[in-house]
C-alpha cells in the first residue's frame, strides 16, 4: 500500500524591508533542529544569502557570512549544529553534486541551506522548507516570501516564521 501524501503547509509574506527579512530567518534559527534542509529560489539579489546569512547569525556566528558564489559550500560548525550553506548557480550539470562530494554532507544530521536547488533538482530529496522570494515593484527593499513546509520539522520553522507578525496571506 503506498504510504499517505506528506502534508505540505503554504504561507506566503510580505517583507517591507531586509530587517524583515532578518526577523523571519533568525525565527527560524530558535526553532531549527539537526538535519532540517532548507532549498532557497528567487531571481538573482532577491535576498537568499541576506536571510541565510541573518540565520547563521542568529544561531551565533559572529565571523563573516559570505556567499558561496564561488566556493560552492561554506560549513559552519556552530555550538550545537553543523550547518552547510550551499550556492548551486555555477552547476551546469546535475551530476556536478555527486562529483563534488555534496550527496555525503546533504545526507548528514547537519543543517542543510540550499541557495539555486534548481541545478540540482533531481538529485536533491524534498526539502523541510521551501523558500521562494520575488521582488516587489514599486518597492525597492520589499519581496514577497513564499514558503512550502513539510513533516514535522518544517512545519515547526512556518509557525515560527508566522508568530514572528509579518503579514501573511494562507
Ligand atoms: N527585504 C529584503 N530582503 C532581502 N534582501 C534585501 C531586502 N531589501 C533589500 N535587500 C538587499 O538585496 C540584496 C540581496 O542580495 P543577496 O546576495 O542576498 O541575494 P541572493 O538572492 O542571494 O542573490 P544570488 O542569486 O546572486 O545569490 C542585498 O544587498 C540586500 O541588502
Ligand atoms: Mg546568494
Amino acid at each position: 500500500m503506498k504510504p499517505p501524501a506528506e502534508e505540505i503547509e503554504q504561507a506566503c509574506f510580505l517583507l517591507p524591508d531586509l530587517a524583515a527579512t532578518e526577523a523571519l530567518a533568525a525565527a527560524v534559527g530558535r526553532v531549527l533542529s539537526p538535519g532540517t534542509t532548507v532549498h532557497l529560489s528567487g531571481d538573482l539579489g532577491t535576498g537568499k544569502t541576506a536571510w541565510c546569512r541573518a540565520l547563521i547569525r542568529s544561531l551565533g556566528y559572529n565571523g563573516r557570512v559570505k556567499s558561496p558564489t564561488f566556493t560552492l559550500v561554506e560549513p559552519y560548525k556552530l555550538s550545537h549544529l553543523t550547518l552547510y550553506h550551499f550556492d548551486f548557480y555555477r552547476f551546469s550539470s546535475e551530476d556536478e553534486l555527486h562529483e563534488a562530494g555534496f550527496d555525503e554532507l546533504l545526507d548528514s544530521d547537519a543543517v542543510a541551506l540550499v541557495e539555486w536547488p534548481e541545478r540540482a533538482q533531481h538529485r536533491l530529496p524534498a526539502p523541510d522548507l521551501r523558500l521562494c522570494l520575488r521582488a516587489v515593484d514599486d518597492a525597492p527593499d520589499a519581496r514577497e516570501l513564499r514558503v512550502e513546509a513539510r513533516g514535522p520539522r518544517g512545519r515547526a520553522c512556518l509557525k515560527a516564521m508566522r508568530d514572528a507578525g509579518y503579514s501573511a496571506r494562507p
